[in-house]
């Protein structure tokens, strides 16, 4: 039975899904979802780019701060760093934070106990392989969260990716978007929302939503932020992603919602779909293309401020890299290697590129309010 054949059967026996439920068959269904069947979906022969498939100057500069971070938190008298990715994929940037750190920061190196988190089983199959001799440094790969953390959770382009409702204000309310079956069609279908925690989400951020807007409310993110931050004992969470304060992503100009898909590096279509034509991008391919939307970190920060969790910046990447020395040393000779160097610092910093559309949010937990060199970069 194909993906699509297995959503429609739930159609029929169970009426319509949730955006969430359609996303998360589509996304992780543990045979045929997306990103279950596969160890790395970015990079040049996946369907986008995030910055670790840039190359491996986003990990080296995210060693730094995590090399200040360790040293915050005692630094090798510390006895020990717990370095937990989340939404880890193959281990590509774990890989270019050890290759990294091995070189410029030894003692932070031998620190780090290395934990991936990661959903799906051909992703963790594929981790020991990507991170070579750095194996040793690995004392789990998982599917949840540690129990507890002294050190840092990271994770690049994670809450984008966990499955969101869609709702929608109307003259008569705040409605759902579901989907159905029209022939054998999937198509969107509008009805009371499935769970008030939807409106109450809403209702949290104090909006003003007109009849006509459309948005998501990313459920799973808010939960996912609150257990993460329960896990850690002490330490920081650095959350890197694209995203916008809940004012500006529940306003006009993103009055049409951000669910986006994407396939083979082109913003997907149902066109090619031969049987799904027409209606949204995101109801085609399930489980052969991607499926996103943007973060909003205002639900994101509150819910782990709390957690007890103190917030320490939200710098976009340009300005989080500029604050780590991304320029500092970037190569100036005309030899191939350095001219790549200077082509990939440039598409993860320069504004226009994965620099002004991501942001990293600092945060802490018993760690005072240090300002940490990710945070510092000024104008
Ligand atoms: C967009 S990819 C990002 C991969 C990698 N961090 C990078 O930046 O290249 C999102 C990854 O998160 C994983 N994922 C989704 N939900 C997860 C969860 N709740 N816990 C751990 N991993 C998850 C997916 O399987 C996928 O590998």
């Amino acid at each position: 039975m194909t993906l699509r054949e297995l959503i429609a059967c739930r159609i029929r026996a169970g009426g319509p899904l949730t955006t969430a439920d359609f996303m998360g068959l589509a996304l992780y269904h543990p045979s045929l979802g997306y990103y279950s069947r596969v160890p790395r979906r970015t990079g040049r022969a996946g369907d986008f780019f995030t910055s670790v498939d840039v190359g491996p100057q986003f990990g080296a500069l995210l060693a730094r701060q995590l090399d200040e971070m360790h040293r915050l938190l005692g630094g090798p008298a510390a006895n020990g760093f717990d370095l937990v990715e989340a939404g880890a994929a193959n281990g590509q940037l774990a890989r270019d934070i050890l290759d990294a750190a091995e070189t410029d920061f030894p003692e932070f190196y031998r620190a780090i106990r290395l934990t991936l988190v990661e959903t799906s089983a051909a992703a963790r199959a594929s981790q020991s392989e990507t991170l070579g001799r750095h194996t040793s440094r690995l004392v789990a790969a998982s599917e949840s969260m540690p129990e507890r953390v002294q050190g840092v959770i990271l994770a690049n382009e994670l809450l984008d990716a966990l499955p969101t409702h869609a709702v929608t204000m109307t003259a008569e309310g705040l409605r759902e978007i579901f989907v159905d079956l029209e022939g054998n069609q999937f198509a969107e279908r509008t009805g009371p929302p499935s769970t008030p925690d939807l409106a109450r989400h809403l209702d949290r951020l104090d909006l003003r939503l007109s009849p006509g807007w459309r948005g998501e409310v990313n459920l799973a993110a808010v939960t996912w932020v609150q257990e993460a931050a329960r896990s850690l004992a002490r330490g920081f969470m650095l959350l890197v992603d694209y995203g916008h304060p809940a004012e500006a992503l529940y306003s006009d100009s993103h009055g049409t919602g951000t669910l986006t898909t994407f396939r083979r590096h082109q913003v997907g279509t149902p066109e090619d779909d031969a049987e799904q034509r027409g209606g949204p991008a995101w109801l085609a391919h399930p489980g052969t293309q991607d499926i996103t939307a943007h973060v909003d970190w205002t639900s994101v920060r509150t819910a782990a401020a709390a957690e007890g969790l103190t917030m320490l910046g939200l710098p976009d990447q340009t300005h989080f890299l500029l604050g780590l020395g991304a320029l500092d040393d970037a190569p100036t000779g005309a030899d191939t290697a350095s001219v790549k160097r200077r082509l990939a610092l440039k598409t993860l910093v320069v504004p226009g590129g994965l620099g002004s559309t991501h942001q990293v949010l600092l945060l802490g937990k018993a760690v005072g309010t240090p300002t940490l060199c990710g945070g510092s970069f000024k104008t």
